[in-house]
């Protein structure tokens, strides 16, 4: 049941918002938005008084937490000094973003490309990669999410692109999917799934421009690589003369503990997209930043792209400063630490909780997979159960869990644990305390 069966629980500002916003990814009978109006270091406080520990960091975005002056004072003082001006302006954050994104991203990236949303970022990395290659397919993995637009959902595995039937958005030829390194569900595991992606693209015939992965996955499940699995991947992808494309609009921006998970793999991609932690999400921002003999291609060839808030001066102006407190706050090496930490815990609990399946990731990119069986690995939750809009075993144990005071996402049979980097040991300790509580929803469901 959601809360407009009960319509005297939403206050004034709720029922105004559902009556004249569209929700998003949702029928909107199901649109049940709670009231936010404070927050206070990784927490939110609701209009009713509750304090939410944000165990998810929202869409796993808020990465700097709640607080961060620095990227306050920034963008008030950028809004008043020069508030907006057209892409072919110079200002001062934009170069200076430009410039620091080119020392803490991996290899020879050099050149940013700004827009406004991962999407975007992506959909820019496909034109970027098909004019610089001269070939025109996106091979990508079913596992994944990457957009929401016509090229980025085409790309994307995501049951939100199988829910959008073509009488909506067909979807962009050119798009061709591949296997995934999900040792712990897919009958192939990783090398199997690599060796796939190989031959893939020579049964292509070598048509394929960019070869596009989330590092680790996010969405679609928390899936960690081996280790090697990126750099092959990137051997496999030149050998057949397509680019790399990381998507780190989730990875990015110290998530793993590396400033990006490309680095903590060793890969040095060919085009990175970033949003979400470019900013901790302070202002809309996403980049795609490529090699520097990229850069190099377009001096003479046309960059057929652009948007009327292309590296707005506030939303750099927030990015510059969302770096300067990642950077000052050690909050990349805090990340790596608490991960540790978050790691050994949920080891902990999934050794308590028979519905836990398998715990996944790095830093403070994590998450655990639920099972009604362990011994088959049976999912809770199918992938298709995600756009029903029926209320599945892990809803009720998110929803168990911010009873307990403690927000997680769940997403594709896994609760996505993604605090903001800026935790300590005695909120994983309260996290796990509230996710305890909420797994015994789904330890009393699983199969006799
Ligand atoms: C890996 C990844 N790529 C792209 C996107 C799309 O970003 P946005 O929602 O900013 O358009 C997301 C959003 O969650 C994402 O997780």
């Amino acid at each position: 049941m959601s809360r407009q069966d009960e319509a005297p629980r939403y206050n004034d500002v709720e029922r105004t918002d559902r009556e004249y916003t569209l929700g998003t990814w949702t029928r909107q009978r199901d649109f049940d938005p709670t009231q936010i109006v404070d927050t206070e270091g990784p927490r939110i406080v609701t209009a009713d008084g509750d304090s939410v520990l944000d165990f998810s960091s929202q869409y796993v975005c808020t990465s700097l937490g709640y607080d961060a002056e620095r990227v306050a004072d920034a963008v008030a003082e950028q809004i008043r000094e020069v508030p907006y001006v057209n892409p072919g302006w110079s200002t001062e954050p934009r170069a200076t973003l430009s410039k620091k994104l080119a020392e803490i991203t991996p290899g020879s990236l050099k050149k940013t490309f700004y827009s406004t949303s991962g999407t975007e970022a992506n959909e820019v990395a496909f034109k970027i990669a098909r004019a610089y290659t001269g070939k025109h397919k996106i091979l990508s993995r079913y596992r994944s999410y990457h957009g929401a637009t016509a090229a980025s959902l085409s790309a994307s595995g995501d049951p939100r692109r199988v829910a959008q039937g073509p009488e909506i958005q067909p979807e962009v030829p050119g798009m061709v999917k591949g296997p995934d390194p999900y040792a712990y569900g897919s009958t192939l595991d990783p090398d199997e799934s690599l060796a796939y992606i190989d031959e893939m693209l020579t049964l292509e015939g070598d048509t394929v421009a960019g070869v596009l992965v989330e590092p680790l996955v996010g969405s679609n499940g928390v899936l960690t690589p081996p280790d090697d699995y990126l750099p092959r991947l990137q051997e496999i992808a030149h050998d057949h003369g397509a680019l790399l494309i990381c998507d780190e609009v989730m990875t990015g921006f110290g998530r793993t503990g590396e400033w990006f998970a490309s680095t903590l793999y060793d890969a040095e991609p060919d085009i990175i997209t970033m949003a979400k932690g470019l900013t901790g999400s302070y202002q809309p921002l996403a980049a795609t930043t490529v090699t520097e003999e990229i850069g190099e291609y377009f001096e003479d060839n046309l960059l057929n792209q652009g948007h009327t808030f292309s590296g707005h001066p506030t939303a750099c102006a927030a990015g510059v400063a969302a770096i300067e407190t990642y950077e000052q706050e050690n909050l990349v090496e805090n990340a790596r630490e608490m991960g540790e930490y978050l790691k050994a815990e949920l080891e902990s609990l999934a050794d308590r909780h028979p519905s836990v399946g398998e715990r996944r990731g790095v830093g403070l990119h994590q998450g655990i997979e639920l099972t009604r069986s362990e011994d088959e690995r049976v999912p809770f939750e199918e992938r298709s159960d995600k756009m029903t809009g029926e209320t599945t075993v892990l809803d009720e144990v998110g929803a168990r869990a911010l009873e307990e005071g403690v927000y997680f996402y769940t997403s594709v049979n896994t609760v996505v644990v993604t605090p903001p980097l800026t935790i300590t040991e005695d909120h994983v300790d309260e996290a796990i305390e509230a996710l305890d509580a909420a797994l015994e929803i789904s330890d009393a469901k699983m199969e006799a």
